[in-house]
């Protein structure tokens, strides 16, 4: 039997190669692996837990739409849609926030680092944002939901609600208890020029990462630019964890070479940063420009990216709004 798979980006613009390795490359091998059912959402109810730009905010979903589909995420294949179109994820969302306990929403670690300092002042959306991914996940029955280690803890209370509903309604196994599916390797590609932190669309510096819209010019230059150090390429594996800019880029070459960091290691040993950085350029720019010349495309195609979502939105809200109907039922209402 194939899996039932469902995951979720922020449409929140500027995607990297961060992004594209952690999650959508995931997506799309999924998508091709015969037998499974997929179901990707750009999920605009998120968004708004902090403050958006209503103008930028449509044409961030329509910028990660098009980024879905410029990477090989077809509508043919998978259901591709954004939740606000589906009420039945609002809807389930309050339903499973009055299973969910305080307690538990009070350990989640991405709250507490979003919210920062001043705690008062966060929105309650982004206190109860873990309770709406589980309705997401729970309304289809996925059994599998690809996510980055970051999101492991909200796939984990979204394990407890699901457990705790059937318990308390006394239905066994009418929600579908979820498992998630996290990257073992390669699943934090870290900045251009600080091997200590991660790829990130809110790092100040452009230089620090590759953004899925660079030309082909600027993804030669900022790998060129790219952090290193003085020694040339190692022989194996051992001092690499000391030198985290030197691991980042040749787990990069691994990740988008689809083989081991051990081949990649094998394959440069010894060598000089010089020839190595150039064959990563051109990888990178192998794979991620045509990426960048599809989406620049599909951005002057508004009615095609909206017209994709409003389908994909048809057939979400079929399968999303019987669930919540069958939830209705079985809490009394
Ligand atoms: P975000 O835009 O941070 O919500 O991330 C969207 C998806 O990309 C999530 O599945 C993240 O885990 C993944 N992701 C974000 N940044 C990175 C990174 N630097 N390395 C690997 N995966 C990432
Ligand atoms: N919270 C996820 C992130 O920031 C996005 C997301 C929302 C999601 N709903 C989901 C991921 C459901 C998986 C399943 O990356």
């Amino acid at each position: 039997m194939g899996k039932k798979i469902f995951s979720g980006v922020q449409p929140t613009g500027n995607l990297h190669l961060g992004n594209y390795i952690g999650a959508i490359k995931n997506f799309v091998d999924l998508q091709n692996e015969t037998g499974n059912e997929c179901i990707y959402c750009v999920v605009d109810l998120h968004a708004i837990t902090t403050k958006q730009d209503p103008k930028i905010l449509k044409a961030n979903l329509r910028e990660t739409t098009a980024t879905f589909l410029a990477s090989g995420m077809d509508p043919n294949k998978s259901i591709i849609f954004n939740q606000s179109l589906v009420p039945a994820h609002s809807e389930g969302s309050w339903i499973l926030g009055c299973i969910a306990r305080m307690g538990w929403l009070n350990r989640m670690t991405q709250f507490k680092e979003k919210a920062g300092k001043d705690k008062e002042k966060a929105s309650v959306g982004l206190y109860i944002y873990p309770v709406l991914m589980t309705a997401d996940i729970l309304l289809y029955d996925a059994s599998h939901v690809p996510v980055g280690e970051d999101q492991k803890q909200h796939l984990e209370l979204s394990r407890d609600i699901a457990q705790k509903f059937n318990l308390d309604f006394n239905v066994p196994n009418f929600l579908r208890v979820p498992e998630p599916l996290i990257q073992k390797n390669f699943s934090r590609i870290m900045s251009l020029k600080d091997g200590s932190k991660k790829m990130s669309k809110s790092d100040p510096s452009d230089l620090s990462r590759i953004n899925l819209t660079d030309t082909k010019d600027e993804i030669k230059n900022k790998i060129k630019k790219a952090k290193t150090d003085k020694d040339p390429l190692p022989i194996d594996d051992k001092n690499l964890n000391q030198r985290p800019e030197v691991k980042n880029l040749l787990g990069i070459y691994s990740s988008l070479s689809n083989q081991s960091l051990k081949d990649s290691i094998d394959d440069f040993r010894g060598k000089n940063f010089l020839n190595f950085k150039e064959q990563l350029a051109d990888l990178v720019v192998e794979k991620i420009a045509p990426i960048s010349v599809e989406i620049q495309k599909l951005q002057k195609e508004n009615n095609y990216i909206d017209s994709i979502l409003k389908e994909g939105g048809e057939k979400a809200n079929a399968i999303a709004s019987k669930k919540v109907e069958e939830i209705k039922k079985i809490i009394g209402f």
